[in-house]
């Protein structure tokens, strides 16, 4: 295999920067030092004046997932290929097996989907059913499939969603197994009942869709999350057990006060949640929704993009080691002809928006240049985090010798602007639209093969590896 020199760059990590260069051979870091040698035949990346970032690590994608009566846009190929041109050499998708479908089965499925990825990835496990089966194939996917986190959606009753008391049980279920559960967290019943007290008013528009979700109903749910979570290790032990030995919990896609005041107050009582946030939630606000012309139905995604004085709530939290993670929650839909299926009713559009090109630079420019977030906490919570959090490091995440050779040569001089009509990602909207963001990713290199250079996206179907997790 080819050998690679990525020279004279400043290499940031979670907890470290240096200048130094980076040797890379059959596909692992072998050497980080000053002014190493270049072996004959080594391709050579100049990074002199650039950042050299371990590749993004983005913990929650959903790649050609059929969801609301549709499949989201971006396949495991058009996906993972754009993941690389925006810096991100690890995806971590969800397996989404639905009702009364075995979870192996589904497994199966995803696997074969995602072949033709061209980045590494790794699977959580969506639980959408109860039944001793799940618990049986649960056991079977932690101790041998390598998928040892699984996601439970408070939200969608009568599709995906599952019942308290099947949360319940999963959550006694991973505690035994020792795996990581994670839930989408809002308050399904109340989002039905608000979604059709807003229809019988005729209140048809996107922008209702936020207006039945509001920030409540995901507090309400995150508070339940994690109050049953301790439940369960109280039922065992007794509360009071020191925090090495109650379970730990993940909240995706965390959007707002109310919720992040209801992990606070796990906290304070001994808990161990760690939390996830998107750019989306960071970036942008529900003004979103008032575009004319159907436009805010780019942005129906649950939960929705919340009002002014989230966002900024959000940082500091993010800034002050509170949220751990950043993804994405990609999960796209053509506007022309999917999302318009909600025309006349926004609960009918599919849920959804991309992002997973565009996290890097998106946390660069209004995190770490911005001076909300450090550089390191850049790498953080875009890579590191993720890959600690998901059994993934220091195979990932990291720069390291030893480590996956997966970087991102990042410069960090002049702007580009974010659009739909540049991007990679299969769809018809960029939900940052016009957003001007700093510097580029000059290099991508997966598994030590430059992947990205330049503007030259050299995706190579089926290149991704499953990487089978701890
Ligand atoms: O709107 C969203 N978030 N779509 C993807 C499915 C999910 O809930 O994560
Ligand atoms: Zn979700
Ligand atoms: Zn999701």
């Amino acid at each position: 295999m080819k050998s690679l020199m990525v020279k004279g760059g400043t290499i940031v990590t979670a907890g470290d920067q240096r200048a130094a260069d980076v040797y890379c051979a059959d596909g692992v870091i072998r050497a980080i030092g000053e002014k190493l040698d270049t072996p004959a035949g080594a391709e050579v990346i100049e990074a002199h004046g650039k950042y050299v970032f371990p590749g993004g690590v983005d913990a929650h994608t959903h790649m050609e997932l059929p969801f609301m009566g549709d499949v989201s846009a971006d396949d495991f190929y058009t996906g993972t290929a754009a993941a690389l041109a925006g810096g991100t050499t690890t995806i971590i998708d969800f397996v989404i097996p639905g009702p009364g479908t075995s979870l192996l089965e589904g497994r199966r499925a995803w696997g074969e989907k995602a072949k033709k990825a061209c980045c590494d990835y790794a699977f959580h496990m969506a639980i959408t059913w109860w039944g001793d089966a799940v618990r049986r194939e649960m056991e079977k996917l932690v101790k041998e499939e390598g998928i040892p986190s699984f996601k439970v959606f408070l939200a969608y009753r009568g599709s995906l969603g599952i019942t308290d008391a099947e949360l319940f049980e999963v959550l006694q279920t991973g505690r035994e197994l020792g795996a990581l559960i994670s839930a989408h967290c809002e308050h399904a019943d109340v989002v039905a009942a608000l979604q059709q007290r807003l229809l019988a008013q005729g209140l048809t528009a996107p922008r209702y869709h936020a207006l039945s979700r509001p920030a409540y109903v995901e507090g309400e749910a995150t508070n339940r999350f994690v109050a049953l979570a301790r439940g369960v290790c109280e039922a065992r032990d007794g509360w009071h057990a020191p925090p090495s030995q109650a379970m730990t919990v993940y909240i995706v896609h965390l959007t707002c006060r109310d919720s992040m005041e209801a992990v606070y107050r796990a906290r304070e009582l001994g808990q161990r949640v760690w939390v996830e946030t998107c750019p989306q939630y960071l970036l942008l606000d529900d003004s979103v929704y008032d575009k004319p012309d159907f436009e805010g139905a780019a942005y129906v995604m649950s939960p929705p993009i919340r009002p002014k004085g989230h966002q900024d709530y959000l940082w500091n939290a993010l800034a002050s080691g509170l949220i751990q993670v950043v993804a994405t929650d990609h999960c796209p839909f053509r506007q022309k002809d999917q999302k318009i299926a909600g025309r006349d009713a926004f609960t009918k559009i599919p849920n959804g928006a991309a992002g997973v090109e565009d996290r890097l630079s998106l946390m660069y420019t209004f995190g770490a240049a911005a001076g909300r977030i450090s550089l390191n906490q850049f790498v953080d919570v875009c890579c590191t985090q993720p890959a600690k959090i998901f059994g993934l490091y220091p195979r990932k995440g990291t720069i390291a010798v030893g480590s996956d050779a997966d970087l991102v040569v990042y410069d960090p001089t002049g702007t580009r602007t974010l659009s739909a009509k540049t991007h990679h990602q299969a769809v018809d909207r960029n939900i940052y639209e016009g957003m001007q963001v700093k510097g580029r990713i000059a290099a991508t290199v997966a598994a030590g093969v430059v992947r990205y250079q330049d503007g030259d996206l050299r995706a190579e179907r089926g290149a991704g590896r499953f990487i089978k997790r701890g």
